[in-house]
């Protein structure tokens, strides 16, 4: 470290999402304009700091990026730097390479790293301050799956595309009398389908945390018709699972693997039990793209200021989260290698519940 002029790098690691942009621009501006630290940005994730590939950032680089969606220092979500594949005489092995990554921080002077991602970028952070790295964690994903802090960045841009995209499912399944499916992301945890459920006044919401009995869903579309209205809005979690999947997921430990189909699996199911045509529509990366909303753009500015602020504080190996809306510094070792799924019994189930929302159960 030389003298009080620290040394910043930065990552950002796992899927992208809007905002992440935004976040690297809080950083830089604070770490350059406050404290007058340096800032090297590294590229594409953890991948970049093991092979030493990055780009030093001014202000200059981070004008204009606050609205602009993805990340400018590139990421990938799914390189674990203490299982590195790698090809050995044709044989597929895996190596730890996070001695690299020291070696890179080292031969570039940083003080600190602050890691911009999800549980499994924060599980890896959480692994390399055990071995001596300063890391700070600012968190990051659609999935709002980060335990320790009430919401992530990209998480409210991902329920306004959402919840929009439920507003014009409406229109289309009224006027055919169909029932109409969105698939949304969320991986795990069913916190993008319940709020944009809600938001987007879906008539049934299927997350994985309430595994669902398919005829319970045929009963409610069916309550609907005999009220008069023949159309109904189905907002499905990639990771919901019919009850016996669940039973059968439990007895066998199994993690829930497939995260994709749970939409058309649904309307499979339904065509054989209700005479109403249905049509499934996948969000997909929608959700991932495109510019962060305003109040995702607050978020990622308030998380990327706070972080510098952390490392200025030497307040080390800790997430920025945001608790009761305040700033809140968490220990990496309760966030790592965790998921924050949906209560069950929490009060957004609730109000759903009370709107006669059915989760299918
Ligand atoms: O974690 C963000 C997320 O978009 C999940 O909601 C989704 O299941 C997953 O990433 C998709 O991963 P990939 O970008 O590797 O297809």
């Amino acid at each position: 470290m030389n003298g009080q002029r620290k040394k910043i790098g930065i990552m950002t690691g796992g899927g992208d999402c809007p905002g992440l942009n935004a976040v690297i621009r809080a950083i830089v501006k604070t770490a350059i304009n406050i404290y007058g630290y340096e800032v090297v940005g590294f590229l594409d994730g953890y991948m970049g700091l093991v092979n030493n590939r990055f780009r030093k950032l001014g202000t200059g680089d981070v004008s204009g990026l606050l609205d602009k969606g993805g990340t400018i220092l590139g990421t990938t979500d799914s390189f674990d730097p203490f299982a590195m594949e790698m090809d050995v005489n044709g044989e597929k092995q895996e190596k730890d390479m996070s001695g690299r990554i020291a070696d890179n921080l080292r031969m570039h002077d940083i003080d600190a790293l602050i890691t911009i991602g999800g549980i499994n970028t924060i599980t890896i952070a959480h692994r390399l301050s055990q071995k001596g790295i300063n890391v700070v964690a600012v968190p990051k994903n659609i999935d709002n799956d980060i335990p320790g802090t009430d919401v992530t960045v990209g998480f409210i841009s991902a329920v306004n595309t959402a919840a929009h995209a439920l507003d014009k499912l409406h229109s289309t399944a009224e006027s055919h009398h169909r029932v109409m499916i969105l698939e949304v992301m969320g991986r795990r945890a069913g916190w993008v389908a319940l709020e944009s459920g809600i938001a987007g006044g879906a008539d049934i919401i299927l997350i994985p945390e309430i595994p669902y009995d398919i005829k319970a869903i045929a009963r409610k579309i069916l309550e609907r018709k005999n009220k008069g209205k023949g159309f109904s809005i189905i907002c499905v979690s990639e990771g919901c699972r019919p009850k016996d999947q669940a039973e059968a997921d439990k007895e066998s430990r199994n993690i829930h693997k497939t995260l994709h189909g749970a939409g058309s699996m649904i309307a499979a199911e339904l065509d054989k039990i209700i005479n109403l045509e249905t049509r499934v529509t996948v969000l997909g990366y929608l959700q991932r793209g495109g510019e962060p909303s305003p109040s995702d753009r607050i978020l990622s500015t308030r998380l990327g200021v706070e972080a510098v602020n952390m490392i200025a504080q030497g307040d080390y190996n800790k997430m920025a989260g945001i608790v009761n809306d305040q700033l809140t510094p968490i220990d990496l070792a309760e966030v790592a290698g965790r998921c924050k799924y949906v209560p069950i019994d929490g009060e957004l189930v609730r109000i759903a519940r009370n709107m006669g929302v059915s989760f299918g159960d």
